[in-house]
């Protein structure tokens, strides 16, 4: 998969190049393209904001930069997203979906926004990541790219996600790996059984314990 980043702050997207990704990056799965938006003003002071028609607070991203920088790396097939507040919620479904993409543009908005004939000019998906507001894109466009990667064939194994919070609709069971027994703390018992029976019996009550205690709205669904 290959994923074209827009953005005014290029260096921001380092940690995109550690860990997991990284080692997808190194093994052909992923291709991360970071461009700066600023490389296509026309303005002679390379200028990429404006302040808005008819008065308020802040710059807006000025139409003519984003346009070019999108025009230079689309095509038929790209998925544009826009990180935005007003989107619909990202969840793992949503990730699931775009991890299907061969190629998906993210175009990262800053300052007080954009002006709004970017929308009209190309069909972009805003996507929130939750109902709270950040200084731009970059951070909302990371936190979407991590997760949808994971989702990507070869970039982690099968089983992890099989067994990971939200899979079955409910949260994570507590795990625990060696010493069995550290500043008094014993691991439960039920692991250390080699019983599989009773430690899928004892996980899926924790799993229903945990999403009850905090998040008893995903019974709900
Ligand atoms: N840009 C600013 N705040 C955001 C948010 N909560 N989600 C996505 N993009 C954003």
């Amino acid at each position: 998969m290959k994923i074209d980043i827009l953005t005014l702050f290029p260096e921001m997207f380092s940690p995109l190049n550690s860990s997991i990704l990284k080692r997808a990056v190194d093994n052909g799965i992923l291709e991360f393209n970071v461009i700066n938006i600023r490389d296509f003003s026309l303005d002679k002071h390379k200028k990429c904001d404006d302040y808005p028609f008819g008065g308020g607070a802040g710059m807006l991203m000025s139409v003519q930069p984003l346009y070019d920088a999108i025009k230079s790396v689309k095509d038929e097939n790209s998925k544009i997203v826009f990180p935005s507040p007003r989107g619909k919620v990202f969840n793992q479904g949503k990730a699931k979906e775009l991890s299907k993409y061969n190629h998906l543009i993210f175009v990262c908005g800053h300052y007080e926004g954009v002006d709004e004939r970017i929308f009209q000019l190309f069909d972009m998906e805003e996507i929130s990541i939750g109902d709270y507001v950040l200084t731009g894109g970059e951070l909302p466009s990371m936190v979407i790219i991590d997760c949808l990667s994971r989702f990507v064939d070869g970039v982690i194994s099968k089983e992890s996600l099989e067994s990971e919070s939200f899979e079955n609709g409910l949260l994570e069971y507590p795990q625990y790996t060696r010493p069995a027994e550290f500043m008094g703390l014993s691991v439960p018992d039920v692991l250390l059984s080699g019983n599989h029976q009773e430690v899928d019996k004892w996980r899926r009550e924790q799993s229903l314990r945990k999403t009850a205690n905090t998040r008893s709205d995903l019974l709900d669904e």
